[in-house]
């Protein structure tokens, strides 16, 4: 397990409509992950395909695109020991209603088609996710907290 893992964490537009954004960046600071990329962006449907390429032909997929392409969304790449898993964990079950209370989904959302955030699924996913969504790169910084998040 690295502590340089990364994962792509998006906030979808009913999470950036509903004043979550800055809620959802702090759970990731205070957990101890580290920001290395983040913009806000309108998708397009076509870029949106792309991301989602793997969910074509899925009944929910043309609504799936309608609603991600329907307001900005904010893009992150976050760092930091097991960030892929970790971070699905704190961002909740797919479905809210299946979501524990104090994960992202379990506090702050009630259905799947309107779930706030997005998280990369594997390690493979997220390199792929971050290279669609941050094709000139991530931000190499240096952190004076590592040596108080990691021993
Ligand atoms: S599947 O069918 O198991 O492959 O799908 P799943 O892994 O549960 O979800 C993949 C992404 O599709 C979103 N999703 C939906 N969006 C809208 N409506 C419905 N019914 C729906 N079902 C699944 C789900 O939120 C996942 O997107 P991300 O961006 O990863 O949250």
């Amino acid at each position: 397990m690295s502590t340089t893992e990364r994962t792509y964490i998006m906030i979808k537009p009913d999470g950036v409509q509903r004043n979550l954004v800055g809620k959802i960046i702090a759970r990731f600071e205070e957990r101890g992950y580290k920001l290395i990329a983040l913009k806000m962006t309108q998708a397009t449907p076509e870029h949106l395909e792309k991301h989602y390429a793997d969910l074509k032909g899925k009944p929910f997929f043309p609504g799936l695109i309608k609603y991600m392409a329907s307001g900005p969304v904010v893009c992150m790449v976050w760092q930091g020991l097991d960030a892929v898993k970790t971070g699905r964990v704190m961002l909740g079950a797919t479905n809210p209603l299946a979501s524990p209370i104090g994960s992202i989904r379990g506090d702050f959302c009630l259905a799947v088609g309107r779930n706030i955030c997005h998280g990369s699924d594997s390690v493979e996913s997220a390199e792929k996710e971050i290279a669609l969504w941050f094709p000139d790169g991530v931000v190499q910084w240096t952190s004076a907290l590592e040596g108080w998040v990691f021993e």
